[in-house]
Formats: C-alpha cells, structure tokens, sequence
C-alpha cells in the first residue's frame, strides 16, 4: 500500500467566524476532505485539521453590537459551523478554536521566543487616531478622511507595537521558492507572490494591537494583543501540541503535507508563515495549494441582490454527495470558478443521474431480471469486452497521478470516461437481445459481470468524494469490504464468479430543472426578506468585479423565530458606561414588574437623552452577558441603516410595555 507507515497532514484554513459560511468556504473545506479520505484509503495515517480563527477586532465590535460577550458570540457561531461540516460530512480528526486555551498557551510562547531570539522587538506603529472611539486606524481604512467608526475627525498619532523582523527573510525566502519550486502551488501564484511582494521589499510587520482586547495579550507586555494572523497561523502547529501539553504528535506530523488555502491569503502562509517558521528554526511545510474562488452570476454577490448560495439549503435538496461532486467536478481547483444553479443542477443530472445512476441500477437489475440476482458461473468473453477492460484497469494509476496533483476535477473526469464507457458498452452488446436466446447465456454473464467489474472500480475511487454513496453502490452491485478497498481498485476480476446482486433504490434522481430553478429563486427571496437586521454589509468593492460569496441566513422554520422572545420596553433611564465609548446603559420597563438592564452598543449614534420615555423592542430571553463588566439581559433591536449608519427600533408610545411582538 502506498501509505503503510506513513503520515500524512492536511489543513484546512480556520474560518472566521463570520455569521454564516457559504458555499466558498464549503469548498474549500470539501476539497481538503476529499484529500484527506483519499490519503487514508491509500493507508496514510492522516492528520484532517480544521479550526475557527477567533479573535480581533472585527470580532470584539460585531460581539458589542450583538449586546453579548465575544466568547459567547464566538462560542454561537463555531458551533454552527461545526453542524455544517456535519452536514458535509467532513471527516476532520481535530478542530482547533484560537480562543483554546492550549493554543493561548502556545502563541504566547512563540511570541515569547520570536522577541528572546531577538525576532521580536519594540517600535513604533503611525496611523490616524479618532479620540473619542480610542481606535487607531491606516490611511487606507478611513472613509473620507474621518474616522470610519464615527464620522468624526483623526489626528496623527503613534502607538507602541511590536514588530516582527520580517524583512530580514527575504532572501531566505526567495532561495526556498527557487530550491523548491513545488513550495506553492499552482505555479503562478509564485510569481504573483514575488513579483507584488518580495520585488517591491519587504517591510517589518506589525504583530501586536493594544487598540482593543480580544486577543491574545503578551505576556511580558499584557496591554498588547497578538496580531491575529501570528495567532491564527501558529494553529496548525499549537494543534499538534507545539508549544502546549494538550497533543503529543509534533514530531510524527510536522512538517504539514500541505495547507490548502484560497487565493487571497497564498501571502500570509508564503511569505509570514513560513518565515516565522524560520525565526522558530523548524522545519516549513511541505507545500501550499492556492486554489481559487467560486463566484456567482451577476457579478458581486449582496443579499438585496440575493445572489448568494447557502451550502445547507442545496445539501437538503440535492443531498450531499451530489454537491460535494458538483463543487470538484465543475471547477478546476486552482482556478475561479462561475457558480451557478443552472450548471449545478444540468451536472447533476447528466453526471450523477444518467451516467452513474443508471449504469448501477440497470447493471444490478439486469442480474436481477435474467438470473434471478446471481450469476453462474459459466462464461464467454469476447474481444469485444477489451476496450472497457482495459479503461478499467488504467484508471486507478490515471486517477492516482491526478489526486496526487490535487487536479481533483481531472481524477473526476477519469472515472466519467470509465462510467460512460460502460454504458456504451451495454448499448453494444444489448444485453436485452443475448437474453432472448437460451445459448448466449454464458455471453450475457460475461456481458453483465464487467458492468458490475467496471461500476466496482469506479465506486471506489468515487469515494472520497461520495462517502456516502459509495457503499450503496457496493451494497447493489454486491461487493463485499474485502474487494473494495483501494488497492483492490487495481485489480480487474475481484468480484466472485457467482456474485449476487441487491437491487437498491435510484442513487440519484433526476431534478426537473425548471421546476427546482424556480424553487430555488424561491428560496433566495425568501433569505433576502428575512436576512437579519443588525447585521453590518461589507463595504462595497471598489471595482464592479466578481467577489466571493457571502452567506445569507439558511432558512428557519416558524418554531426556530418562536424561540425569540421579542416585548415591547419603555426606556426608564439610560446613561454612557464609564471607559467603554460605545456601550449604553439601559433600564426597561418591560412589563414584567421588575427592571430589565441592557447593555447595547449604540453610543456612537444616540446620547441618553435620545432614549429616555421611548418604547423600544427587547430580545426577552437572551442568556445574560457581562459587557465591559456590566451586566446585560437582553438586547434591543436596531436597523442597520447605512454602512455606518444605526437607527434603533422604536415602537409607537400607545403600545403597552410587555406586549409580545411577533
Ligand atoms: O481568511 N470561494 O478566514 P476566512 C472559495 N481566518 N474560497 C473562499 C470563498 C469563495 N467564494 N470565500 C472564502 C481567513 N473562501 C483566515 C484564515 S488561516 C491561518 C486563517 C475561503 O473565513 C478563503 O479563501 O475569511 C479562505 O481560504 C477560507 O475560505 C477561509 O476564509
Ligand atoms: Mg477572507
């Protein structure tokens, strides 16, 4: 085997927790998975880690706006994801969350280590600084000159930070990228690389913030917070216990095989990751796979254009192998690809539908209706049979030399010229034409078990990408674990002689295309009504060029809006919360009897006075949380009205305090 006593360690970027991830994301998270059971069928010991990348800034303001705490914020939204990689069936063998204390533990060593080698040191950082929201922000982050929080004016200013030596490793880098030219993939990203980044030099990196707190402090220097790609990097790491006492297998996994990422971060894990690799002298990873965006029709994808794609709402349509295959087979993996409904759906029933589908369920019921579900014995082979013998028994190596490049639509295509070719082969022989005749039975065996020889081998190297479809193609066509393993995929003839088929239901069915194109629309304007109204929109890109997709909220039932708990509440008195600009303090009289305090964060755009006697709406059963200390139960309602724009819910003065709002 060609994995037997060997490792084999595959990464998945960790995700922002953002609200929702879409079918980006799930992409990139698939292809890794495909790898990863394609590594473990050839018989590596792999190593699938996956993760959420936790802290920041950006995280610590949604969380404030939310009205909870980070942790609770962050705590929500991982566990979403973690249902969604369910839900795609993601076979990941560990998941790190940077907010682990583990990994805490591990950056701060590194950290630690960088600045004792002398990789480290104090300076300088200038920027613009807006007084009243005490946030520092680059030239380049201000909206017309002002403070992109508040509208409010900057001033030139500078803050201690922490610098990385950055600059010291650009020719170590370029060497590495010469020696080793399979370092990054796809090719041209290496030019992208030097060309926009090591060519112009490199500059020394800023690695600690103390303009907010959710972070991981210093510890020699706690008012400063490690950058967050410092933290988020060292996660493939810290995950195999570098640094911390949480994992033992450093030494067995590391160097990492490869770290799939998408495009956009190739110079994080090229240039920043392996140089601190460096700093550390460890050893670099193996290679890093830049594989490139999906993108949707119309251009830029928004909710009020409602060109977005949920991963859920297709799987529970489609089912899940259908959109695992779809996401490899459709787009080639280092490049960008158009997402659309209509090609999804068009490859669905061509590839999965006709081609496969049929080929198992007429070669299963074939052996069914001429004899009885078992095959003699009695045989008579034809040159006729050669041509798909021989596909049959290249296409393991074929496919192999296209998984081992990660040409994941390649190896696809490989088994598709097996499965078409098999159904070829049924028109050529017309099995239902040799059973009319008693004497061509010994054919038709013949006939009937290289369909079933050829639906074996493809099958297996099906799957990693269709785990789930795969045993019910072993199940129909009667092979047993013994013979569809993948080395077994090398072998024509394995099945026995007398082998017995099972005739199961249709693996795929086929999707009217009008009707489901129209459901689906359906179900985007839907999304779009119901996306959710405190959420901020990402600042339009500048360019009208594709972008990639942003999720939308999946689709509650009417009992999942149940469960909020919204009332009607009279602002009895509201005052600014010391040390925390943005955070109010609220009493509310919500018709209970007892005053409810919230905390929210709407100082940068209403005073107290702009509240107080006001009727406002209160999320009623929210689980507490501590802001800045200060407890919060509940959090009112407010609209995003503008990209830095917030306007509270307000409710009519003759609405009793209590009432249910629905
Ligand atoms: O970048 N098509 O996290 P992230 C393909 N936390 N891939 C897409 C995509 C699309 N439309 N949209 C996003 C981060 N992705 C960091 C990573 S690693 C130490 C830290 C991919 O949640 C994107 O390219 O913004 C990236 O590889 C991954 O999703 C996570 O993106
Ligand atoms: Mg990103």
């Amino acid at each position: 085997m060609n994995g037997q006593g060997k490792t084999f360690y595959i990464t998945t970027p960790i995700y922002y927790p953002s609200d929702k991830l879409h079918i980006g994301h799930s992409y990139c998270t698939v292809a890794t998975d495909v790898m990863a059971r394609y590594k473990r069928m050839q018989g590596f010991d792999v190593l699938f880690l996956t993760g959420t990348d936790e802290h920041g800034q950006k995280i610590e303001q949604k969380a404030e706006a939310a009205g909870v705490t980070p942790q609770q914020y962050v705590d929500q939204v991982v566990a979403g994801i973690k249902e969604l990689w369910k839900l795609l069936n993601i076979s990941n063998d560990r998941f790190i969350r940077t907010t682990d204390s583990y990994h805490q533990e591990s950056v701060q060593k590194i950290f630690k280590t960088l600045y004792d080698k002398g990789y480290i040191y104090k300076g300088s950082y200038k920027g613009k600084y807006c007084t009243p929201c005490e946030s520092f922000w680059t030239e380049s982050q201000l909206k017309d000159g002002k403070c992109p929080d508040c509208g409010r004016e900057v001033i030139d200013a500078e803050e201690e930070a922490y610098f990385f030596k950055l600059s010291a490793f650009a020719d170590r880098l370029v060497k590495l990228y010469e020696e080793n030219p399979l370092f990054m993939e796809p090719q041209s990203r290496l030019n992208e690389m030097v060309n926009n980044f090591i060519k112009p030099g490199l500059e020394d990196l800023c690695v600690s913030r103390t303009s907010f707190k959710w972070g991981i402090p210093v510890t020699f220097d706690p008012k400063h917070v490690v950058y967050v790609w410092v933290d988020a990097l060292s996660n493939y790491i810290t995950a195999l216990g570098y640094g911390n006492e949480q994992y033992h297998d450093f030494e067995k996994y590391w160097p990492a095989d490869v770290h799939f990422v998408g495009k956009e971060i190739m110079r994080f894990h090229t240039i920043i990751w392996p140089a601190m690799l460096m700093a550390l002298d460890l050893p670099l990873p193996k290679k890093v796979y830049g594989h490139g965006w999906l993108l949707l029709e119309g251009g830029k994808m928004s909710k009020s254009k409602g060109n977005v794609v949920d991963p859920v709402v297709l799987v529970e349509r489609y089912g899940v192998d259908a959109i695992r295959y779809f996401l490899l087979r459709e787009f080639p993996f280092g490049s960008d690809g158009l997402f659309s409904n209509e090609s999804l759906i068009t490859r669905i029933n061509a590839d999965l539908a006709n081609d496969l589908g049929n080929l198992v369920s007429r070669s299963a019921a074939m052996v069914g209706k001429y004899f009885d579900g078992t095959l003699p014995a009695e045989r008579h082979a034809e040159p006729l049979d050669d041509e798909v013998i021989a596909i049959a028994k290249s296409l393991k190596q074929n496919y192999e030399t296209q998984m081992e490049a990660f040409a994941f639509q390649n190896a696809l295509i490989e088994i598709f010229k097996l499965v078409s070719r098999t159904n070829k082969y049924i028109d050529e022989t017309a099995p239902w034409v040799l059973a009319k005749d008693e004497a061509n039975r010994p054919r038709l065996a013949s006939v009937l078990y290289n369909l079933l020889e050829c639906v074996r081998i493809a099958g297996i190297l099906l799957t990693p990408f269709m785990p789930s479809t795969a045993p019910k193609i072993f199940e129909q066509i009667g092979a047993d674990a013994g013979i569809t393993n993948y080395e077994s995929a090398g072998t024509y003839g394995l099945l026995p002689a007398d082998v017995a088929v099972h005739k199961g239901e249709g693996l795929f069915p086929r999707i009217d295309v009008a009707k489901e194109l129209a459901a689906l629309e359906a179900s985007k304007e839907k999304a779009v009504e119901k996306a959710p109204k405190g959420e901020k929109k990402s600042v339009p890109a500048k360019k009208e060029q594709p972008q990639p997709a942003e999720g939308v909220a999946s689709l509650i039932t009417i009992d999942d809006f149940a469960k909020v708990q919204l009332r009607v509440a009279k602002v009895t008195a509201c005052e600014p919360v010391p040390k925390a600009d943005k955070l109010l303090r609220l009493q509310l009289d919500d018709g209970s009897g007892t005053p409810r305090q919230v905390v929210s964060g709407i100082h940068p755009w209403y005073e107290p006075d702009d509240l107080m006697g006001k009727k406002v709406i209160v999320v009623a059963n929210l689980k507490p949380a501590k802001l800045r200390g200060v407890e919060s139960n509940g959090m009112i309602l407010a609209a995003d009205a503008g990209e830095n724009e917030v306007k509270v819910i307000f409710v009519d003065a003759s609405v009793p305090c209590g009432s249910v709002v629905r």
